[in-house]
């Protein structure tokens, strides 16, 4: 049984103040019955931690460097998203592949890093509107998926999250037959790679809200939810995991 996760990534935005946002989270659903995580941006790592501490909410990181410590100016490792407090971070981000040219290999690198910090890598993956028009979308998966996870994840360390990359932030939905047909891929992918491949969670990502959440959820091996615009406000996020809990 894979238990469902509906995880918020705030992307490169939130001061100390929209914490009230994770105490408010945390009070609308004092006892979820599917997985929570929030990805804060680094800054705020510590802080939501001690606020989520005692309550099943988990604190995440947004990337991570593949290294442990090192002359790397301006990089975080995983060792030290654990050591704020995070118990995941999310890898391969389209908008890290895209703004900071992050290759499979590298992304590899760094899900490996959290790995061996102890967190849970989110790993995402997902085609460009280009490579969707050109019907080259489940060769993109394919090359992503080989490239971006490692041999060593399993599913208690991974989550890998389909995020096509024109859904981001656009408004624009996948139909949900494209949204089926590209989770079943993932998961033959993963089955035949990985012994405990059934069993890892695979999220959908790409302007999820309250509206489309309960349509999305039950498409077959859709596991939850990577949340980026609708996980700010907890008024936004929280219709979104009781369409998680009911599915
Ligand atoms: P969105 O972002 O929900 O704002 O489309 C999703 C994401 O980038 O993870």
């Amino acid at each position: 049984m894979r238990r469902k996760l509906a995880a918020g990534n705030w992307k490169m935005n939130g001061l100390g103040a929209g914490l009230s946002e994770i105490t408010a989270l945390t009070a609308a659903h004092p006892d979820p019955s599917v997985d929570l995580l929030i990805c804060p941006p680094a800054t705020l790592i510590d802080r939501a931690a001690a606020i989520a501490a005692g309550h099943p909410l988990m604190i995440g990181g947004q990337d991570c460097h593949g290294n442990t410590n090192g002359a790397h100016t301006g990089d975080t490792s995983a060792q030290m998203l654990a050591d704020s407090g995070a118990t995941a971070v999310i890898t391969g981000h389209s908008e890290r592949r895209t703004d900071h040219n992050e290759t499979d290999a590298q992304i590899a690198d760094k899900s490996q890093a959290a790995y061996d910090a102890n967190l849970i890598a989110v790993i995402c993956i997902g085609e460009t509107l280009a490579e969707r028009d050109s019907h080259t979308t489940l060769d993109v998966i394919d090359t992503q998926l080989a490239g971006s996870v490692p041999d060593t994840a399993t599913a208690q360390n991974t989550v890998i999250a389909y995020e096509p990359v024109w859904a981001i932030g656009t408004g624009k939905v996948p139909t949900l037959d494209q949204i089926a047909e590209v989770h079943a891929h993932i998961r033959q992918r993963l089955t035949a790679r990985f012994p405990d491949g059934a069993d890892v969670r695979i999220l959908y990502g790409g302007s999820v809200k309250g509206s489309n959440a309960t349509e999305i959820f039950a498409v077959p091996d859709v596991d939850g939810a990577l949340v980026g615009g609708a996980s700010l406000k907890a008024d936004d996020f929280s219709p979104i995991i009781a369409a998680l809990e009911s599915a």
